[in-house]
Formats: structure tokens, sequence, C-alpha cells
């Protein structure tokens, strides 16, 4: 009889999948987020070896509910949400790039892209930076790029340009989503002056530095990294040393596009500012 009453329900599992995995902090974020709503969930990081389908419908399999999915595999989970069945959000259908999943009813998938909105409400939100009527210059033309390109032109800026070391690529973008994007060289990036320049390439990632022209950097310039990682950036420290009155990393969109994915799965908007906070001082003490 005891057994009945000390019965605890099961905790839904979630995760992230990727490859590298190991340094996501996509975890703690949900864990803190989790307990901010008593909601009884486990989130653990799934480093994926082989095929990213099986992958994903071995963690269905295993009461999965949700998955969050990261480098590289975001086209491939837009790929899985194109087959017959499941559905994909508008934004995730622009972006070409799906970074979560929700298992639904007879095994169907929905797919739904939460970095545009990350990025967005972490400017406007956050940083206190008004996207509307800015000039924006975005850097690198993969998918974190294309993940944010949506988003950031339905807040309806004067312009945004893309460059690229490939130019080929920034083209392409710039082809697909309209008259309010354009691509540039590096050297035309020189005739104007931006009010956000945004990197949105993997140089980071490597301690590299995109190359860039530091005449497109002015005294009222916000710099922003998508990248997020414990040491300032090589982007940060160029915009910091070519005169940008702010820089910022990716922590604060990382946090925001995991409230919205907990939002989908969960029903909650969790608060975003302390578990911002809570991260950035383990990255001190981590860095100190
Ligand atoms: P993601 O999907 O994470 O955006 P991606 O599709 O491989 O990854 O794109 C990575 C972006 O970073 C690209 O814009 C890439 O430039 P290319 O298109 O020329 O490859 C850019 N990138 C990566 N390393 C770079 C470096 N060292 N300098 C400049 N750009 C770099």
């Amino acid at each position: 009889m005891n057994d009945l009453f000390d019965f605890k329900p099961k905790p839904t599992r979630f995760a992230v999948m990727g490859n590298p995995i190991e340094h996501s902090r996509s975890p703690e974020i949900h864990r803190e987020f989790a307990l901010q709503t008593s909601i009884n969930l486990e989130y653990d990081r799934i480093r994926v070896d082989g095929g990213f389908n099986q992958a994903v419908s071995h963690f269905q399999a295993s009461n999965g509910a949700g998955l969050n999915i990261t480098v590289p595999f975001k086209v491939d989970a837009w790929k899985l949400c194109t087959r017959t069945g499941n559905q994909l959000s508008t934004r995730a259908d622009s972006a070409r790039a799906v970074n979560t999943l929700r298992f639904q009813e007879k095994d169907t998938i929905y797919g739904d892209n939460t970095d545009g909105i990350g990025l967005v409400t972490d400017l406007q939100q956050n940083i206190g930076f008004a996207i509307e009527e800015s000039s924006i210059l975005l850097v690198g033309a993969g998918g974190a790029v294309r993940g944010v390109l949506g988003p950031l032109i339905e807040c309806c800026p004067k312009s945004i340009e893309i460059t690229n070391r490939t130019m080929s690529k920034a083209s392409d973008l710039a082809e697909l989503f309209g008259e309010k994007v354009s691509a540039v060289t590096i050297e035309e990036t020189t005739r104007r002056k931006y009010d956000l320049i945004i990197n949105g390439t993997a140089a980071g990632l490597h301690g590299q530095l995109p190359e860039l022209k530091p005449t497109c950097v002015r005294s009222n310039t916000l710099a922003y990294d998508m990248v997020y990682g414990l040491q300032t950036t090589p982007f940060m420290e160029w915009a910091l040393d070519n005169g940008a009155y702010a820089v910022h990393d990716g922590l604060g969109m990382l946090v925001e596009q995991a409230a919205v994915s907990f939002h989908l799965w969960h029903g909650i908007h969790p608060q975003t500012k302390p578990v911002i906070e809570l991260i950035s001082k383990i990255h001190h003490v981590r860095n100190s």
C-alpha cells in the first residue's frame, strides 16, 4: 500500500544532440529552468557519432519528449522534419535549420528554430539595443546566420548586409531573403558604418578572427559574437580595439533560445535573467 503513495512520476526526458557536445551548457540551463518552474525532467548531452536520424528515433523510443539539436546536425534535423507526417514552424522552414524537436502523438515530430528569436530577445530585452532602423552587418553565411536572418528582418532594421569569406554563399543567402538583405565584399564594408556587427562565423571556435576592416566600426557600434565560450573571443577583442562601444558574446542568445525551446515543451516561459547571471558567474569563477 505504501508503494502506491511513494509513487513518483518518472521525469520526462530531454537532451541536446551534437558532436562535439561535451561543452554544451544546455543541460545546466534547462535544469535551472526546471528548478524555477518545478518541472520534473531529465536533460542530458548526447554525442552522435553515427546516423543522426537513428539517434533521434532511439531517443524518441526511450521515452524522450524533446531534443535540442546543435552543430553539425541542424540541417539534418530540418530534413527529418520535412518528412511526411512531421511538421516545421515557419521560422524553421525559412532557416532550413532546426534546433528544437518536440515529439508528438503517433511518433510524429515538430521542428522549430529558436536561435533567431533568442538573438533578437537578447539584443532588445537584455542589452537594450533597438534593432528597428539600425544598420546591421552579419559576418558569415552558414547555418548560424541563416537561422537568425528571418527574426532580424521582422524587427525592421534599416539594412542588413552579409559578408563572408566565401562570397558566393553570402550572395545566395541575400537572394533567398529578399530586398532587405544584400551581400557585400569585405572591401565594401569600409563604405559604411554599422550600428550592429554580428559575428556568425565559426572562426572564434578555433580561436580565429574572420577577415574584417576596422573602418566599419564606429563609436556607437555594438559588436555581438554568436559564439559563447569561457574566453573573450578574438572578434570581441578586435571590436573593442577598433572603438566599438560595447561587445557581447552569445551567452544571452543561448539562454534565450533555450527559454523558447522550454516553452515549446512545457508551455511555460522561464525567467532568463537569473540564469544568464548564474552562468556568467560560473564563467568568471572558471576564468579567474
Ligand atoms: P554553421 O552552420 O555553424 O554556421 P558552417 O555552415 O560551417 O557552420 O558555416 C561556418 C561559417 O563560418 C561560414 O560562413 C564560414 O565561411 P565559409 O563559408 O567561407 O566557409 C565561416 N568561417 C569558418 N571559419 C572561418 C575563418 N577562419 N575565417 C572566416 N570565416 C570562417
